[in-house]
């Protein structure tokens, strides 16, 4: 059990809290998963970016799955070997795709012929052969949040099982690209199994027909996506996940890649943030924090249900919004909750906030973003400090 008003009377609020003995737990688990089959888990850098968080997964064996070249050199400070990264994302820079290349990872995973062209071109120039994968988008639903829904033609994600066919027989041809493997991704927070076996089936057809010309690939790249609970969701077990997706794979020897960020810090996480008072419009109940829709986004954004506790109090509980001290409505951590009545002081914990939560943060309304601390086996240990208001002027004082 974490001691949250130990850690939030140490450290201040508002304040992130990992579990890294959770986030050993789920990356073993999914790992197990895949066991007695070539597999590779490429945590989702973007989940959580801490390096400390990516420093525990690599010493765990894992890989990183990074969408800027800012998330692939984190991923080399936090000791993950250049041979298990991956650099995705829709719009790659001529810098970034240079250094990826340069940085030797293992592969660059790209999203249209534009980009590919990008890509020979930079290798040629650098005199080096670019291992590349092709995203695919098989155009399957998966059934989940819309801004977090990637895996159909209206989105901006992949191209269609036509062209990247297309486009592997190009990169087949070059001297100077070498197609290794292949990638798609269908969404993230996944309650549901059967879209993902669809589209991993229609993958892999793409994988066997390419093998049929003499275009063998030895990635087979899942995407991330595994959903968690947040509140009351029937989640997919990691075994019947991996089972799904290696029953699509007969005939074919290939390594099972997969980017889960969520998955393995979601329910690692912990948001503490302390009462500051409570009052009553026209009826409507609002308690009122020091953290805020900067420091914790995904309330704001998408509407996302957080679980939230009020530490040490129950009992006569009366619906209220928490909502912090930002200038905006969208402002708010949990929306007509039956909450215990709270004095200044009291601290609130939001639960799963483990993933997407730090790395949205911004410091909107001159508001520094929180310090973030890890307890594994016990022991407790500050992996970011609070900012101050001295870091954030600093850039602008260099320009005065
Ligand atoms: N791989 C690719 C290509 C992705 O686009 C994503 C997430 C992942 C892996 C990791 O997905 P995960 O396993 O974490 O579901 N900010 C949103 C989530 C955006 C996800 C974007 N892509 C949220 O707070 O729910």
């Amino acid at each position: 059990m974490i001691d949250f008003q130990a850690l939030a009377k140490s450290f201040d609020t508002p304040l992130y809290v990992y579990d890294f003995d959770h986030i050993a737990s789920r990356y073993d688990e999914l790992k197990k998963a895949f066991s007695g089959r070539k597999s590779l888990i490429s945590y989702a850098v973007k989940a959580n970016s801490n390096l400390a968080v990516i420093g525990h997964l690599a010493a765990l064996g894992a890989g990183a799955d990074c969408v800027s070249i800012g998330e692939v050199r984190r991923a080399l400070m936090a000791g993950v070997p250049k041979y298990k990264i991956i650099f995705s994302g829709v719009g790659k820079r001529d810098d970034e795709i240079r250094e990826a290349l340069t940085s030797d990872i293992l592969l660059l995973n790209l999203e249209s012929e534009a980009e590919m062209g990008r890509v020979e071109a930079i290798a040629a120039e650098l005199g080096v052969q670019a291992r590349i994968s092709i995203r695919v988008n098989p155009n399957i639903d998966p059934k989940t949040h819309p801004y977090i829904s990637t895996g159909l033609h209206e989105n901006k994600f992949g191209v269609d099982i036509e062209t990247a066919k297309r486009l592997y027989i190009k990169a087949h041809q070059s001297p100077h690209l070498d197609p290794v493997g292949i990638h798609f991704h269908i969404g993230s927070q996944l309650t549901e199994l059967e879209p993902i076996k669809e589209a991993a089936a229609i993958v892999a057809d793409l994988v066997r027909s390419l093998l049929a010309i003499k275009i063998e690939l030895k990635f087979f790249d899942v995407g991330g996506g595994l959903g968690i609970v947040y509140d009351d969701e029937e989640t997919i077990a990691p075994y019947d996940y991996a089972q799904a997706i290696l029953s699509t794979l007969q005939g074919l020897d290939v390594t099972v890649v997969c980017e889960p960020g969520r998955y393995i810090v979601g329910n690692a996480g912990w948001f503490l943030t302390r009462v500051l008072y409570e009052k009553v419009n026209e009826g409507k109940r609002f308690v009122i924090v020091d953290g805020a829709m900067n420091d914790l986004l995904r309330p704001s954004l998408y509407n996302a249900y957080h679980r939230v506790e009020v530490v040490g109090k129950s009992g006569n509980e009366s619906e209220a919004d928490i909502v912090g001290p930002v200038c905006e409505s969208g402002d708010f951590f949990a929306k007509n909750r039956p909450l215990p009545p709270t004095e200044p002081g009291d601290l609130v914990v939001v639960h799963s906030a483990g993933a997407y939560g730090f790395v949205m943060a911004s410091n909107y309304n001159t508001r520094p973003r929180p310090a973030e601390v890890a307890v594994e086996g016990g022991r407790v240990r500050c992996i970011r400090q609070r900012e101050t208001f001295e870091d954030l002027i600093r850039l602008e004082k260099m320009c005065l």
